[in-house]
């Protein structure tokens, strides 16, 4: 099983000798954005989401927290996040707390079939679809969350080809619980679950960039402390970041709007 690291809270105040409420922006950022490119990454899904204050969001697979805080951050906009880490959902409430975000962003430990509100403005998820085997019906229940004409986000891993990547992986230990596809097929999976295509983007090459920028030692977020509070942390992403130089993963960024039925993926609507 992956995502199975506790007491993380503890154990970042400990290494850091700083209480989570005086931690920078750029130390949180080393620690609570679980995805390929940062809080840059971030910035790069956000225009696609077409956000304004009053809105909230949903964040599918939300891990601790560090998207949808800075996604409320620069939009004034609510938003709400599920993931199915008991512990991750734990550590992202506690660091929203410290950060004076928790009127504005909330966590819940809940699988997307289990959101019971429908009238989501729009909805992202990063790098939590390889973990998924059914596609479709995932992308199908997050329409079932969203009004009509709302937008999806995505940030996700694929795999270019055949050729399976070497595991450990930031997503999977042991590679039981990793579900890759190609962006080709991806892509269509996403539209026959209710979403009509604005961008689809490779980011590969933009990502594998921040990773490089990320090993100079002079960078900013040089110390980046994430890859060492995960079971095994700087194998899977130095596996991730060989994968993807050597063309066997892509990332892709993805935009869309959902034009699916009002009921679409919800048995209580
Ligand atoms: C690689 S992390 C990405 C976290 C976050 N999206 C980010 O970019 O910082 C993947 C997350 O997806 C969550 N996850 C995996 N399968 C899920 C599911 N079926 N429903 C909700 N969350 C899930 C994991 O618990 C983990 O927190």
């Amino acid at each position: 099983m992956t995502y199975t690291e506790t007491g993380l809270i503890t154990t970042i105040e400990q290494r850091t000798g700083t209480q989570m409420a005086a931690l920078t922006q750029s130390q949180l950022d080393g620690i609570d954005q679980f995805h390929a490119g940062g809080a840059a990454a971030v910035d790069r899904i956000l225009p696609g989401l077409k956000l304004a204050p009053g809105m909230t969001a949903l964040d599918v697979g939300s891990g601790l927290g560090g998207p949808a805080r800075q996604i409320a951050r620069s939009t004034g906009c609510a938003v709400v996040g599920v993931d199915t880490a008991r512990s991750y959902v734990d550590a992202a409430t506690a660091m929203t707390q410290a950060a004076g975000l928790a009127g504005q962003v909330s966590f819940s430990c809940a699988d997307i079939t289990e959101v019971e509100r429908g009238d989501f403005d729009a909805a992202y998820t990063m790098h939590v679809q390889m973990n998924i085997a059914d596609k479709t019906g995932f992308f199908h229940h997050i329409g079932g969350r969203l009004r009509p004409g709302a937008r999806l986000a995505t940030f996700e891993v694929c795999q270019s080809g055949r050729d399976k990547p070497e595991v450990p992986l930031p997503w999977s230990l042991d590679g039981d619980d990793s579900f890759l596809t190609t962006p080709a097929d991806l892509r269509p999976t996403i539209e026959g679950s209710g979403f009509e295509t604005i961008e689809w983007v490779d980011e590969t090459a933009w990502a594998l960039e921040w990773f490089h920028e990320l090993a100079v030692p002079s960078s900013a977020d040089g110390a980046a402390m994430l890859p060492t509070l995960l079971t095994n942390g700087p194998r899977r992403m130095a596996n991730f970041t060989r994968a993807l130089a050597d063309g066997t993963l892509t990332v892709h960024r993805g935009a869309f709007t959902f034009v699916g039925p009002r009921d679409h993926g919800r048995q209580d609507a």
